[in-house]
């Protein structure tokens, strides 16, 4: 058919062609490919859980136990003991009255989102919110309302001036997932009161990241009572699988009969739902997982400033280098993977032409000498390949 071929050829002449890249994840922080070893910068696997022993000690016994597969949407036959004792874990975390699972976190904003908003309402959506909100929102056919990034002044001359006769939404991601920078969910939620609109933050990279204990970005903002609408991901610091949502009994109940996404897909796997419990009892009861991975986030921001490499402002452990064209990026983590170092060029349409970037993403398992080693061939690489450095850049990037 000749319009794969043709977008196909497009892609791959301006560098934007993707494939999948196949490793063993032999730790953590490590990667293996045909017996070398790869130091592994790119993964959302926080905390490092993917390897802990006692996570995974207790997906093998949920196998061992229920089998492999759940045999059935949640609202047939596929809830079983662990769903509630998660499902109750999560509510307890996140400060809310329940939760609820879903299969990803990509599932939980679409489904969330659509069944939340709908025609005659109006969501307020920042403009580099996830693909998986911006989804949502369009899923949803209410009237979608995009405010520059992080801007609260332009948010509200937008609440302002925006006739609405139905309900108002703000959506946001808690910590954005390609610049790593985290919402003002404390103005977020005064304008919300403020206008009358219900406040939804995506905590993908905030859960198990920011707020004491990892608990997220309403807590981090001491706001979780203003925000009503708590969404999560299992798949990054709590290393496994699956979304949810969090906030009152109610919501949950309604999310519960309307989210599509929750309803017409067949449950999580016995191992994948203890691997997340485990995985969220760990957090609890290890406060030095976060810290650790923040004391790693500003050693290694400090590496790379010191290095004069332009990196986006921020505090989280997302640390992106902007490098500009696509072509660069795709060149350096090439150069990089030479090396050992396994990074993600971020291009296009996932962020804006120009601004391409190598996404660094620095976990609680990496060692400080790993770093250390890792930022100096980082360094090395962009000034031979001329990256605009001596730059601290601060621009705001737009997500398609
Ligand atoms: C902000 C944000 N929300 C949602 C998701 C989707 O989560 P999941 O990978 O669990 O589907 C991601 C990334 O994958 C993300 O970065």
């Amino acid at each position: 058919m000749q319009f794969l071929t043709d977008f196909l050829q497009q892609v791959k002449m301006s560098n934007l062609y993707r494939q999948t890249v196949t490793y063993n994840p032999v730790s953590a922080d490590h990667v293996e490919l045909q017996d070398k070893k790869y130091l592994l910068l790119a993964s959302n696997n926080y905390l490092g859980l993917t390897h802990d022993e006692v996570v995974r000690q207790a997906a093998i016994e949920a196998v061992q136990l229920y089998g492999t597969g759940s045999g059935g949407a949640r609202l047939t036959t596929g809830t079983y003991p662990l769903f509630d004792e998660l499902e109750e874990e999560l509510a307890r975390f996140k400060g809310t009255e329940a939760a609820l699972v879903f299969n990803t976190g990509y599932m939980a904003n679409l489904g969330v989102i659509s069944a939340l908003a709908e025609p005659g309402d109006v969501i307020f959506s920042d403009e580099l919110n996830h693909a998986s909100i911006i989804d949502g929102c369009r899923l949803s056919r209410a009237q979608i309302v995009v405010y520059r990034h992080a801007d609260m002044e332009h948010l509200q001359t937008l609440l302002k001036n925006t006739v609405c006769q139905g309900k108002r939404l703000i959506i946001t991601d808690g910590v954005f997932s390609m610049d790593g920078d985290i919402a003002p969910m404390g103005e977020i939620a005064q304008l919300a009161e403020q206008y009358g609109a219900i406040v939804v933050v995506d905590d993908a990279h905030a859960t198990g990241v920011i707020g004491k204990n990892g608990k997220g970005t309403a807590a981090y903002f001491g706001v979780h009572t203003k925000v009503q609408v708590q969404i999560g991901t299992l798949s990054k610091a709590l290393g496994s699988e699956g979304g949810f949502v969090a906030g009152s009994k109610e919501l949950i109940d309604y999310i519960r009969n309307k989210a599509r996404s929750f309803i017409f897909s067949t449950a999580l796997a016995p191992a994948t739902i203890a691997a997340s419990l485990a995985a969220l009892r760990q957090v609890k009861v290890r406060p030095e997982l976060v810290a650790t991975l923040w004391e790693n986030g500003r050693y290694m921001r400090e590496l790379l400033r010191a290095a004069h490499l332009p990196i986006l402002a921020g505090e989280t452990p997302i640390i992106p280098i902007l490098v500009g064209e696509a072509e660069t990026a795709v060149r350096l983590t090439e150069e990089l993977k030479q090396q050992g170092i396994i990074l993600t060029a971020i291009r296009p349409p996932t962020v804006p032409a120009g601004t391409s970037r190598l996404r660094l993403t620095v976990t609680a398992a990496h060692k400080r000498e790993e770093l250390a080693w890792a930022a100096e061939q980082i360094a090395a690489a962009c000034k031979v390949g001329k990256v605009n450095i001596g730059k601290q850049v601060g621009i705001t990037c737009r997500m398609f």
